[in-house]
């Protein structure tokens, strides 16, 4: 792998502004002159958004729905995201395998021994060098997201759903606190817009 591209992801409950953030930190890397691959999960190419939106309006299983993130999740690595990588690349993706971890293992109840499976065989050792996570009580996600847009399937789920996937989302996160960085999204979007700067600074530019 080059060593100029970096793997970079957002994480968070739905309405925590990971949207807003996504978009300027892209806007800031390519303002420095870098190439960056702007995508996101699931989705990204062709198949994986067709898959998307299946994911996102037909009533599924769990079983279902978490064989279809990774399937999308295959498909998105295969053509996209490894070869911007290794093409030294920055890759900029809205969710990734956390999201799977906190919707389908915390937010549904789904087997963690299945999700580290399907994990380790979609894609091996392959990990974002860098996630932000945007951390936010359920009930004022709910307030955000409530003024924004029309609910997709998960967005429609209550909030005892939404404490659950944020629980899993800072677990996670407590596991690996070398990779995350987890922000504060009760602090305004410019004291955030500084510290993601700053922070992706840090990791490389
Ligand atoms: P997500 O992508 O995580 O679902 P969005 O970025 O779409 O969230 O944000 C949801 C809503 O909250 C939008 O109306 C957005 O303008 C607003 N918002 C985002 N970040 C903040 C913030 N730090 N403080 C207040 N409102 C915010
Ligand atoms: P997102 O793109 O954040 O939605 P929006 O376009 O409304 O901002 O994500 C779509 C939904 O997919 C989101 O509610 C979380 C869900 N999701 C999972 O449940 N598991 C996953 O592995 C991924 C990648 C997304």
């Amino acid at each position: 792998m080059s060593p100029t591209g970096r793997f970079v992801t957002f994480e968070g409950i739905d309405g925590a502004g990971k949207s807003t953030h996504v978009a300027q930190s892209i806007d800031w890397l390519r303002a420095r002159g870098h190439e960056v691959l702007a995508t996101r999960e699931p989705g990204g190419t062709e198949l994986a958004e067709a898959l998307r939106e299946l994911l996102l309006h037909r009533p599924m299983s769990l079983e279902t729905e978490l064989m279809l993130m990774f399937a999308a999740r295959r498909d998105h690595l295969e053509r996209l995201v490894r070869p911007a990588l290794a093409a030294g690349r920055w890759v900029v993706c809205d969710r990734f395998t956390d999201s799977t971890w906190a919707y389908q293992g915390g937010g549904r109840g789904g087997p963690a021994e299945r999700i580290a499976w399907l994990e380790q065989w979609v894609h091996g050792d392959l990990q974002p060098d860098r996630t932000y996570l945007f951390d936010l009580p359920a009930e004022l996600a709910a307030e955000r997201r409530a003024s924004a847009r029309a609910a997709d399937r998960f967005e429609r789920e209550d909030e005892a759903f939404f404490r659950r996937v944020r629980e899993a989302y800072r677990q996670r996160a407590g596991q690996s606190p070398g990779r995350f960085l987890v922000v504060d999204s009760r602090r305004t979007i410019e004291e955030i817009r500084k510290l993601l700067e700053e922070d992706i600074a840090s990791i490389g530019i």
